[in-house]
């Protein structure tokens, strides 16, 4: 047994929402629960010592800059980055239209953009948006349909590509992507290349160090830290190279009637104020995961994962999206006969909290064949075995009604 096993009452403990009586929340890919340790910190730091950071010269504005830089070099260890590549966005979304405006500065008319089809929203439109400014085409990669990327069109697709992007793991089909591999062939092609981890990161060890990236993203609120606080980690040449999309206050180092210089990385892509309690909520987050053990949560939600597959995945009438093994744990599914929302609504009449409808990534879903979207159960390492055992006897519950 191992230690989240072995301990997982006393870890459901540190989460005060967990303590719900008869609730039982499986829609963490959607956003985390945060435990005390985060909830105290972001508190202690509003009423202890709050003042703006990077500005001020008495003591609690230095003691703040000083947290918040640390809670950098915190999350710049997590990914095996240094703090100088990590740029502080409101979440992957931002972090990706972040980084595809930079880009742009390196793009010129014609120019191919590839993407694939397993993507969010989030990984989709905003290089939709800057192909349609530029002129540049834009490409998507096919899915096989168990949701695996289709390695012989993404091999013809990243030829003479300038910008390829994709995710980790896919929040629909829990597909999780050799990015290691991918990203090599991707760079091997002289692409600008960017991963998107909202799914990978509270999951499982990420070292950035260790893949042929530009750019790698991820939201805070989706490994236990707070909302309106995401990572754009970039190559540090290259963010040194890149012009600030963005431009404000506290991004610049002077600033004249006929000019001005810009800060060092990453605070050239910081305009305005941060989200310094955010950050320093996250990197509280992040020493929570450390404590924990991130190879811990990696093995607990494997079997996690292996067991809701078991259990819920062969339940008669449900089809569920992405592939039969090395998956997140994770399963979006339809039942025959009843519309996604409507497993949702009876499920929560249960107290089981799972999403329902496209979960940002309408045009996988469509290709899938799941033409009302799916229900979608996800998992984090505070989720239990009886918990899916609960699942499985109120869909079965639901099947034999319908
Ligand atoms: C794979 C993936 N990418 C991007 C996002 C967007 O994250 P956020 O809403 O935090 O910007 C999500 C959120 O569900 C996601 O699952």
């Amino acid at each position: 047994m191992g230690y989240i096993e072995k301990n997982i009452k006393d870890i459901r403990e540190d989460f005060p929402i967990l303590s719900r009586p008869g609730f039982i929340y499986l829609d963490s890919a959607a956003t985390s629960q945060k435990p005390f340790v985060v909830l105290e910190k972001m508190d202690w730091v509003y009423k202890n010592l709050n003042a703006n950071v990077h500005r001020g010269i008495y003591k609690i504005a230095e003691d703040i800059t000083e947290e918040y830089e640390r809670s950098r070099k915190e999350i710049s260890g997590f990914i095996n980055a240094s703090e100088s590549e990590i740029v502080f966005t409101r979440n992957t979304t931002e972090s990706i239209n972040l980084a595809a405006y930079m880009l742009l500065q390196k793009l010129k008319r014609g120019d191919r953009i590839v993407t694939t089809l397993l993507e969010h929203h989030s990984n989709f439109l905003p290089w939709k948006k800057i192909a349609k400014i530029a002129g540049l085409n834009l490409e998507l990669v096919k899915v096989t349909s168990e949701a695996l990327i289709d390695e012989e069109d993404f091999e013809k697709k990243i030829e003479n590509a300038k910008v390829v992007a994709f995710t980790h793991v896919s929040n629909v089909a829990g597909t999780i992507v050799d990015v290691k591999r991918l990203a090599r062939k991707a760079k091997e092609r002289g692409a600008f290349v960017l991963i998107d981890g909202a799914q990978a990161t509270p999951h499982m060890k990420v070292d950035v160090s260790n893949l042929a990236v530009d750019f790698y993203v991820f939201s805070g609120h989706k490994m236990l830290g707070p909302t309106g606080i995401g990572v754009l980690y970039g190559k540090k040449d290259l963010l040194e190279e890149l012009e600030p999309p963005f431009t404000g206050g506290e991004m610049v180092k002077e600033v004249h009637k006929d000019g001005q210089s810009w800060n060092d990385v990453p605070w050239k892509f910081e305009p305005g104020t941060p989200n310094y309690v955010g950050s320093i909520g996250l990197a509280e987050a992040v020493r929570y995961i450390k404590k924990i053990g991130i190879d811990q949560i990696e093995t607990y939600e494997k079997k996690l994962s292996e067991y809701l597959l078991e259990n819920v995945g062969n339940i008669k009438g449900l089809r569920y999206a992405g592939p039969k093994n090395n998956r997140a744990a994770l399963l979006a599914f339809e039942i025959k006969g009843v519309h996604p929302h409507d497993v949702a609504a009876y499920l929560d009449m249960k107290g089981i909290a799972v999403r329902s409808g496209w979960h940002c990534a309408q045009p996988l879903q469509e290709e899938l064949g799941f033409s009302n979207g799916t229900t979608r159960a996800s998992l984090y390492f505070y989720n239990t075995f009886s918990e899916i055992d609960k699942l499985r006897t109120a869909l079965e519950e639901l099947v034999n009604i319908v």
